[in-house]
């Protein structure tokens, strides 16, 4: 970190915030293999909660690589940054009062709970959901072929093939795509965001 910086806070309370725009904040932290749906679920739920008319906004993966995390590749220290920033990216989207999805594989423990922690330092939600599907399945769909590249030696450190994927512990939703359509998985995790009182 760099010396001879000073934190310099606001005039507008998280609360007040809440308050005047009616809405708090709170990141929906969607992890799993690639093709295991995240990003499909991602979409649909964005679109099912700006149809309930909240501030919502969805970063994904492959889009974030094409910007901010553009010098990042898919070593381990390379997913341990890209999930650093990811973190603290949703953390200020979150506090400034946006339901703030993420749909990145995030195959790390460690870096989930990085997430996590500074969210809830803040006094932010963090909703972990786990997309879950077996390799055989993700394997069968690959609709984009990197599964049969990764096995052909063609990309290395490929999640599943030849990189970790550490499964969530005890993540607050577990889905598992190869028997939940996306629309069951969107009012899973709506009923969730309402039952906790994240949405009225
Ligand atoms: S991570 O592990 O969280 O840093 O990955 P993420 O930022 O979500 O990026 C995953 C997408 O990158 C593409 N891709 C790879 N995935 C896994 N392993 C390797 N080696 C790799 N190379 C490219 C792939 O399209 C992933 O997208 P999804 O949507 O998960 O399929």
């Amino acid at each position: 970190m760099a010396s001879n910086i000073t934190f310099h806070e606001g005039t507008v309370s998280s609360d007040e915030r809440a308050q005047l725009i009616q809405q708090k904040g709170a990141t929906i932290w969607l992890t799993g293999l690639s093709a295991s749906g995240k990003s499909t679920i991602a979409c649909a739920l964005e679109q099912h909660l700006l149809h309930l008319r909240k501030y919502t906004y969805r970063l994904d993966g492959d889009n974030v690589r094409f910007g901010l995390n553009k010098d990042l590749g898919f070593d381990e220290k390379s997913r341990n940054e890209n999930i650093r920033r990811i973190g603290e990216v949703s953390r200020l989207f979150a506090d400034s009062c946006c339901l703030t999805i993420t749909a990145f594989i995030s195959p790390y423990r460690v870096d989930r709970e990085f997430a996590r922690q500074i969210h809830e330092k803040a006094g932010l939600p963090f909703v972990e959901v786990f997309v879950d599907a077996p390799l055989s399945v993700v394997e069968q769909r690959d609709p984009k072929g990197l599964y049969k590249k990764a096995r052909a030696g063609e990309i290395k450190d490929f999640t599943g093939i030849s990189a970790p994927y550490e499964t969530p512990e005890t993540p607050e939703i577990h889905l598992n795509t190869a028997i939940t359509d996306v629309a069951e998985s969107v009012r899973i995790i709506t009923q969730y965001l309402v039952s906790h009182g994240y949405i009225p």
